[in-house]
């Protein structure tokens, strides 16, 4: 036997006891000659010393280095009351060590896993496996495992399916670009790798299994975005017979349970519901964060129609007055106004004004050209209080405008720390739009997917003339701003299928050619169905409280979508080529 336990095991209880213990050698302390060595595994540490009077073991202590690996016997000593350490579960004993194996006696590391110092990302990446030890990293995994089993408990107790669907397929609509293997035995035809199981869990709805779940990699090969991997995880769900409200509550109850078991917080009944233009309007995102306010404030009504030319042409050509209240900050000086400004100037904006007043008078372009009253009023919409308070104001058009205040809202909130870290704010966003143009495309694309279902009311109002003023029956779930979900009900009508691929601009032909199968199955009876996929790499990193999805991620990508230590993506050999078909 290699171990009798492991090194976050032992206890005072165990007073006494012969021991084996293996691990790596987290660090080594000589105290004038009292050698201290602490060993890690996976469970925790435990603190050997060394009978002094064993000069020969006192010598072999004094040579160990760190992230040596060891086998070590010893007798489990209960230490005296003042010298138990309680930062550690096994601080109320130590091993008095009899004898020490070595396993594997490395030189030093590159990446010393206790080391206080955080080493650059690209460092962790490269040296992932020594990255690994480091607490942090154990710690989020667990967490990770943690909620794998969860997620799986869950769905199973409530009658759900998990069913494994192809890697090797076709094309999926996901909107990004598709990852691509080459086949061997058909020279010239390509595998695509999946987006998401979309298309699959709708047949598995219409074979019948009306409950499916699936923990599944899903791959897209994105540009660089914050927080998104070439290839992550979701929690894919499914479900017919059902409406919004039930997919809803499914969703919830898994979040729920998530708080209660992992994170061992309360959960709330019932989540909010706010409409996406709603969310745009007051935050300018559809995944607004919900942890403080400082809400985008319209002033176009007080500010339109001053003589402000800037203002006036901006809003007779459809454009909006956008503040936004910055407690505390009445003497910001001008550096900081011209940093936020750049800010916003960066993300399209034309400009961004102060609104304070400073002894009884408001000075800048606002105070020269809006009259005081209207002045009065937009400080008291704001919630500014005018002895302490500072509001920021730019005018631009709409939708932009609420986009990049709702950016420089959160990036104040970062400045200032308006965020409380230990709260939790969730909510649904729904009634999101069907679809969007995309002008470099010149045609209409599905917000969502093109197999989400409008809502019937503004699809007949609108499906004519103005297509991008029809909603859908889609939802999504933010966290503390944050979208950990996503989905939808879908088109369970052949027919109705089509009109959505005509109303993206695709022909009959082309939509039963990409989605054959689909479309055969719809034709086949298809029950309703709707379904979400969470973003199980976000949910995990929103309940370790780390920033990025790499940290939680055993072997990510870096933003560049290159693995590092394995070296990938990497070439191929000339007969590898040669038997794909892709050199002669
Ligand atoms: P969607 O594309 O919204 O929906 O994806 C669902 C959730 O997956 C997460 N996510 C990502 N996480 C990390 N890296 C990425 N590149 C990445 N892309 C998406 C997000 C998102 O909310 N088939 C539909 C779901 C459905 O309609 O049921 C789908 O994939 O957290």
């Amino acid at each position: 036997m290699y171990r009798t336990h492991t090194c976050g095991e032992l206890r005072g209880t165990d007073d006494g006891q012969a021991i084996t213990l293996a691990g790596w050698v987290a660090r080594v302390r000589d105290l004038g000659g009292v050698i201290f060595v602490t060993l890690r595994d996976r469970y925790g540490k435990t603190q050997l010393v060394f009978d002094p009077e064993n000069k020969e073991l006192v010598e072999q202590g004094k040579r160990l280095r760190a992230e040596w690996v060891l086998q070590v016997n010893g007798t489990v000593r209960k230490r005296p009351d003042d010298m138990i350490n309680t930062d550690m579960p096994t601080g109320e004993i130590e091993v008095v060590v009899s004898s020490i194996e070595k396993l594997a006696t490395p030189d030093t590391p590159p990446l010393l896993p206790e080391d206080e110092f955080e080493p650059s990302e690209e460092h962790r990446l490269r040296w992932r496996f020594l990255d690994l030890r480091r607490a942090r990293m154990q710690r989020n995994l667990r967490v990770r495992h943690e909620l794998l089993q969860t997620t799986r408990r869950y769905f199973s107790d409530q009658q759900f399916m998990e069913v494994e669907t192809p890697f090797l397929t076709r094309s999926t609509p996901e909107g990004a670009r598709d990852f691509v293997v080459p086949s061997r035995l058909h020279h010239g035809d390509w595998y695509a790798l999946p987006q998401s199981p979309q298309t699959y869990k709708q047949i598995l709805m219409v074979a019948g299994y009306d409950r499916y779940f699936q923990i599944v990699r899903c791959f897209r090969d994105e540009d660089f975005r914050a927080n998104r991997q070439p290839e992550f995880t979701q929690i894919d769900v499914e479900m017919s017979f059902i409406h919004e409200d039930d997919i809803m509550r499914v969703t919830e109850g898994l979040m729920k349970q998530i708080f209660e078991d992992v994170i061992k917080v309360p959960f709330p009944e019932t989540l909010p519901q706010m409409s996406y233009a709603e969310a745009m309007q007051r935050f300018g995102s559809d995944k607004p964060d919900l942890r403080f306010g400082n809400e985008l404030v319209d002033l176009t009504d007080l500010f339109d129609g001053h003589g402000f030319g800037v203002i006036d042409n901006t809003v007779k050509a459809g454009g909006k007055v956008i503040g936004i209240h910055v407690p505390d900050q009445i003497k910001a000086s001008r550096k900081m106004v011209g940093e936020w400004e750049a800010y916003v100037k960066e993300r399209g904006l034309g400009g961004l004004m102060p609104l304070r007043k400073v002894d009884g008078a408001w000075p800048g372009p606002l105070g020269k050209f809006i009259p005081e009253p209207q002045l009065e009023q937009a400080v008291k919409r704001l919630g500014v209080n005018t002895d302490s308070d500072l509001a920021l104001v730019a005018v631009a058009p709409a939708p932009r405008v609420h986009e990049v205040m709702g950016m420089l809202r959160l990036e104040l909130a970062r400045e200032f720390e308006w965020i409380d870290k230990d709260r939790h704010e969730l909510l649904w966003v729904i009634k999101f739009p069907l679809l969007e143009y995309n002008e470099e495309e010149d045609r209409h694309v599905a917000l969502h997917h093109p197999f989400t279902a409008p809502d019937p009311e503004t699809f007949e109002q609108y499906k004519d003339s103005e297509p991008t003023k029809i909603l859908s029956q889609a939802y999504d779930l933010v966290w503390n701003g944050e979208e950990v979900a996503g989905g939808s009900i879908r088109i369970h009508d052949q027919a109705m299928q089509m009109k959505m691929f005509n109303l993206l601009g695709m022909s009959e032909e082309e939509a039963k050619n990409r989605f054959s199968f689909l479309m055969e199955a719809l034709q086949y009876g298809a029950p309703p169905h709707g379904g979400i996929a969470f973003g199980f790499d976000r949910l995990v990193m929103l309940i370790t409280g780390e920033s990025s999805i790499r940290d939680v991620i055993p072997f990510p990508k870096t933003t560049q979508a290159v693995a590092l230590f394995e070296g990938a993506p990497g070439v191929i050999d000339e007969k590898q080529l040669r038997e794909l078909g892709i050199k002669a």
